[in-house]
């Protein structure tokens, strides 16, 4: 394998070029590369300045995150950076695409810093659970200030290289050929004899900041960032730098670095960053699988999720024609999406041309016969099999041969679906979260007879329209809506035995939820749930009798949520604060006195596990069925799709972090109790009597 440092001299300069693919992370051999490096730059006396480059399509992007929770290979990261501040001889930095992390501080590290316009720096270290630890938190602050240093490692937000230079952080931007101008910037400083800019030499500014800043602060952030460690000791490393000289507070920094790195927060959320690139790597489709060309997408209904699917796709600049059934509903979901644009650019967060221009790609039809064109067509009509089979079966009439038809259902059956057409091979679900242009999570269904090119140009999709892509084989409610439904059940039960809306959603917000599942039931409206079971029951299916009896009685009392003002909460006109309802609680004991269910107190220490070990348990049954492809693909589900806490790395990672023994051993204690809505998967029991975790599969 070739070096992944090497240098050449130009003239006075000396070249030195990182090529380590493929986004140049700090890996052992790098840094002993760029120690050697320095060796030598420090060493030739004809050698003046130093231009520090990356290969590929990036500066160094960070440290190597594979190598973390191993151990550690000399030198260090510190160890290199300390070699490269003290050079004796100017270095600048030529950075492009994302330096981040320890790239950035790399670059800090340098004396100056030139950049194409298109580079994106920034600290992101936050959002693996971690703080800079190559000297970020100490020299930051010292080059651009306290508070705007804050704000940069606090978030971890990425900062266009413009910005990063009206901060100070960067000192040019290069206007043509970024190697080329970066030497030309060297030599200007030998020939000026330009002093060594060195920001371990410089002091934070603490003259702006009012008594008392750090503290208050910190309120902010925890109010902001609920449940998160990582920002308190970010803000604890920054204040550092305001009052330790700069070596004591970089020892500090480490010391704080190597605890983060430990820690189960940084764990899961290192655990996240890798089952987010896997998932949409699916295991049987070669990578060389030929992909269909989109061009068009045509969306078929216009309702809630038709209009937020379609503005993914105006977003990615590919045309859309929406069909609805009346012009009525045709024009309120025209006007959805007009409204979205409108909003953004009051906002500022598009250009007023940019919205126009993606506006502009949308056309609104009646008419099927204008789908002749289109590449991809997403359903997304009423979830009835009788409706999405006739939509399918006039898909397969006028649409050409070779397009994509893909139904959004999020509990029906997609194989059933593909039988309405005479192009099975054809037909795959995009199930995608509500609001369908905010939500990251796509459900991508394979049916039986998907073929393979239909499945690889949906997970290129992925890419095009910003999504982060789970396969799911064919079950009632995929892999995301099956596990809520034990979520949904436990909470129904709960509150008959007696626990109260507020108390469960309590609970499940201090575990970190994004939201309890009542506050949800209300937001996404309890008709939904409703329906469904109206349908199951319809098609003479089991419906426990004390599944969804509770929110039955509220639907059928018109309490369908925020939307008609009340549900399992009532709410004051035009707020969506939930207020506790004394009616809730009559309907609730009715509910459990016609059930034959004693109520009694309630401990949050009972609410959460008889919330989340369905979700476990029932993600194991699909993982054993093959619904998912691997453990992480559900982690990435529930973090994506149900607000499941990051910090906590998904069900998943989860379970494995307490113990599959003993969250078995609790599943069978209420199996016991309540009989076999808690009969344990076979999985579980296996990976316990072999002693082995989600990870291990
Ligand atoms: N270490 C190891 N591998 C990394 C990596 C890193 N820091 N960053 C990315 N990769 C890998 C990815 O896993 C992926 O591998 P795969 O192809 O096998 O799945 C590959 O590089 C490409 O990554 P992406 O698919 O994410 O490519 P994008 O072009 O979409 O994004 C990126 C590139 C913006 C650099 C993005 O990968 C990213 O955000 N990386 C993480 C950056 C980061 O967090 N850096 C800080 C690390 S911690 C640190 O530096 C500690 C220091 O303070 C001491
Ligand atoms: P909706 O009721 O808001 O919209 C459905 C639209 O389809 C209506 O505008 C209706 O006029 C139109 N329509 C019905 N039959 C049609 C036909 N034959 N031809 C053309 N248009 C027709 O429903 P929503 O919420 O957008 O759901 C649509 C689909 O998406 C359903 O299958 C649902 O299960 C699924 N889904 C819903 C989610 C949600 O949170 N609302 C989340 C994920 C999936």
């Amino acid at each position: 394998m070739s070096e992944p440092v090497t240098y050449e001299q130009h003239d006075s300069i000396l070249l030195i070029t990182v090529d380590n693919p493929p986004v140049n992370a700090l890996s052992a051999s790098v840094r002993k590369g760029l120690t050697n490096a320095f060796d030598a730059a420090e060493q030739e006396p004809s050698v003046k300045a130093v231009v520090l480059r990356c290969e590929g399509r990036t500066f160094i992007a960070g440290a190597d995150i594979t190598e973390f929770g191993k151990p550690m290979q000399p030198p260090a990261l510190p160890e290199v950076l300390a070699q490269l501040d003290t050079l004796s001889k100017p270095v600048v930095a030529a950075l492009h695409g994302t330096p981040l992390g320890g790239g950035f501080e790399t670059a800090l590290a340098c004396h100056y810093r030139i950049a194409e316009a298109s580079a994106r720096v920034g600290l992101p270290e936050v959002k693996l659970g971690l703080l800079p630890g190559a000297g970020g938190t100490q020299r930051l602050p010292r080059l651009i200030g306290v508070k705007e240093a804050l704000d940069v490692i606090v978030s971890g937000r990425q900062v266009a290289a413009p910005d990063a230079m009206s901060l100070g952080a960067i000192d040019r931007i290069a206007e043509g050929d970024l190697t080329e101008q970066a030497l030309a910037y060297a030599r200007e400083l030998v020939d000026a004899s330009a002093h060594l800019r060195r920001c371990s030499e410089m002091q934070a500014d603490t003259v702006e900041l009012e008594s008392g800043f750090f503290d208050t602060y910190r309120a902010q952030i925890a109010k902001k960032q609920r449940g998160l460690e990582a920002p308190q000791v970010c803000i604890e490393a920054i204040e550092m730098a305001t009052r330790l000289p700069f070596a004591e507070g970089l020892k500090k920094e480490r010391e704080l670095f190597l605890e983060r790195l430990s820690s189960a927060e940084s764990a899961a959320l290192r655990h996240v960053f890798f089952a987010e690139r896997q998932a949409p790597v699916v295991a049987d489709l070669p990578r060389d699988t030929p992909k269909r060309e989109i061009r068009r997408v045509g969306i078929i209904g216009a309702g809630t999720m038709g209009s937020g699917i379609a503005i993914n796709f105006l977003n990615a600049g590919i045309p859309v024609t929406l069909l609805e059934m009346k012009g009525e509903a045709l024009e309120r979901g025209i006007n959805t999406i007009q409204a979205y644009y409108d909003d953004r650019k009051a906002k500022g967060r598009i250009s007023e041309q940019k919205a126009d221009a993606c506006f502009a790609q949308l056309t609104g039809t009646l008419d099927y016969a204008d789908f002749g064109d289109v590449d991809l067509v997403i359903e997304a009509v009423f979830e009835n099999m009788a409706v999405k089979h006739d939509v399918f079966a006039r898909l397969d009439d006028v649409c050409k041969p070779g397009a994509i038809l893909a139904t959004n259902t999020s509990y029906l059956d997609v194989n059933q679906i593909a039988e309405a057409t005479s192009r099975p091979q054809d037909v795959l679900g995009l199930h995608f979260f509500s609001p369908a242009h905010v939500m990251r999570l796509l459900e991508v269904v394979r049916g039986d007879k998907t073929a393979d090119d239909v499945l690889a140009t949906a997970m290129k999709l992925l890419g095009t329209i910003g999504k982060v892509g789970v396969i799911s084989g064919v079950c009632d409610g995929f892999i995301g809506n099956r596990m809520l439904k034990g979520y949904g059940r436990e909470a129904g039960i709960l509150l008959m035995e007696g626990a109260s809306p507020a108390q469960i959603d309590a609970a499940m917000s201090r575990f970190g939820m994004a939201m309890g599942p009542m506050t949800m039931g209300d937001l996404a409206g309890l008709d939904i749930g409703y329906r469904v079971r109206e349908e199951r029951r319809q098609r003479g299916e089991a419906v426990s009798p004390t599944d969804g009896a509770v929110a039955d009685r509220l639907v059928e009392q018109g309490r369908l949520g925020q939307k008609s003002g009340m549900g399992y909460y009532r709410y004051e006109p035009g707020s969506r604060k939930p207020l506790p309802d004394p009616e809730v609680e009559a309907i609730i004991a009715q509910a459990a006195k016609d059930l034959g269910i004693e109520r009694r107190d309630i401990s949050e220490e009972e609410i959460l596990p008889r919330l989340i070990y369905p979700l476990i348990n029932e993600a194991a049954k699909i993982l054993e069925e093959s619904i998912a492809q691997r453990p992480s693909d559900i982690d990435v589900v529930w973090i994506n799709g149900y607000g499941f806490p990051t910090y906590r790395g998904g069900p998943m990672h989860y379970a494995d972090s307490i113990g599959l023994a003993s969250i078995l051993d609790t599943i069978k204690q209420y199996q016991q109790r309540y009989g076999d809505i808690w009969q344990p998967a076979p999985l579980l029991e296996r990976l316990v009597n072999e002693g082995k975790c989600f990870a291990d599969l």
